[in-house]
């Protein structure tokens, strides 16, 4: 939830008669927690409720997932960069890592679909790590570019459209929901003005989806439902983004990774100062390029730490990782709670003096551990939990070159 917008054809109250062309539009609420949290108010054309069919599906390496039989507790090295690109937003989609409340996976796709998804277990979260698009949902047209997160709301039909192959997503299934944290808001609801984001940072739907034969068919439509951590796929007669005017507090929006503004201090800031989403269980946080810590002895590299509570990821995307070695671009580390992770040796050192970082990363904690996925077995380093003996200190090495 942002704040109120509305688009289109909407009565002046709601749950009153709404027409257009002397036909009765079907009033929709989206509600979350019940009827007592945000809502929208949706005017459809053709009632949502009339699909034609309902049957049993799978995406395989999306849903359902298929777990590793063995994890043994260890720093952990997932190199999505050795995934190949395939399919399109849905049938490219693979989960990597879940845990009660945090799923996340990686979608690389060449091709656009006239299917479309809703996610019926929890909001979704992508970050388009390269590649630009629109997403086309009940709420209208929502293009995005490189370097945007795309926050879904639960419960919305919708498709992402890339406009090229080349495009990278990571993706968060966040149960119950992912949110912009309270703590930014003043008590009125709207976004502190010590926030690291304004109002103004957002992008919002700003018209709706009209349909059109050569954009998307001429139906029956397909839409993919996902609930339980099942799918199902339901065929409707009628377009199902044909709506002819919300408004309310639930819809997607976007959020470009280089408007968050950083916060330093004198000495090292924990990384949940640079949390940007959040859910009840876990936060998602941004790492950007700033100035670091100002203390003439600060050590700006973070210190060795023992997380008891959270496991926690980090998505590289560019940048210099001040304290990672054999880490890349699109790299997800795993450090899990029960052993304490660091600096590689070295860098803790290196970094005494300076200035500036140019990391750019994305990372989420998260107190239900991650589990990995058969999707991440094959491109998982699977030594990096010991790459933390420092050769050079250690006569002979350890390692197998
Ligand atoms: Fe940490």
């Amino acid at each position: 939830m942002l704040h109120r917008l509305a688009l289109g054809q909407l009565p002046p109250k709601p749950h009153t008669t709404c027409y257009e062309n002397n036909k009765l539009l079907m009033e929709q609420m989206i509600t979350r927690e019940g009827f007592h949290g945000p809502y929208s108010v949706l005017y459809y054309r053709v009632p949502p409720m009339e699909e034609s069919s309902v049957e049993p599906f799978a995406l395989p390496g999306y849903c359902p997932v298929k777990l590793l039989d063995e994890q043994p507790l260890r720093r952990r090295h997932v190199k999505t960069q050795d995934m190949k690109p395939a399919g399109d937003y849905l049938s490219g989609r693979r989960t990597l890592m879940v845990s009660q409340s945090l799923d996340l996976g990686i979608a690389k796709p060449i091709s656009n679909t006239g299917r479309y998804f809703c996610n019926g277990d929890g909001d979704e979260l992508y970050f388009a790590k390269e590649g630009s698009g629109t997403l086309e949902s009940v709420f209208g047209y929502l293009p995005f570019r490189k370097h945007d997160y795309v926050l879904i709301p639960k419960g919305t039909f919708y498709r992402l459209k890339v406009d090229a192959p080349g495009a990278t997503l990571l993706w968060f299934e966040g149960r119950p929901e992912i949110k912009i944290p309270n703590a930014y808001r003043n008590a009125w609801g709207q976004l502190a003005d010590d926030a690291p984001f304004s109002h103004r940072d957002f992008g919002v739907p700003r018209e709706l989806v009209r349909h059109d034969a050569g954009e998307h068919g001429k139906g029956p439509w397909e839409v993919v439902m996902k609930r339980s951590g099942r799918l199902t796929l339901h065929r409707f007669e009628h377009f199902p983004l044909d709506i002819a005017g919300w408004d309310g507090a639930v819809y997607p929006v976007t959020f470009n990774i280089h408007d968050y503004q950083p916060k330093t201090g004198l000495v090292h800031l924990p990384p949940t100062t640079h949390t940007t989403f959040a859910g009840s269980r876990f936060v998602i946080c941004s790492f950007v390029p700033r100035v670091v810590d100002y203390h003439p002895n600060a050590i700006p590299c973070p210190y060795a730490h023992a997380s008891v509570d959270m496991d926690e990821i980090l998505y590289y995307v560019e940048g210099n990782f001040t304290s990672r070695r054999g880490i890349d671009s699109e790299s997800i580390s795993l450090h899990p709670a029960g052993v304490t992770h660091g600096p590689h040796p070295g860098t803790y050192e290196k970094s005494i003096g300076t200035q500036r970082t140019s990391e750019l990363a994305v990372m989420a904690d998260c107190y239900d551990p991650w589990i990995l996925t058969a999707e991440a077995e094959p491109i998982e380093e699977k030594d990096y939990h010991l790459t933390w003996v420092d050769k050079k200190a250690t006569p002979g090495g350890w390692r197998p070159e």
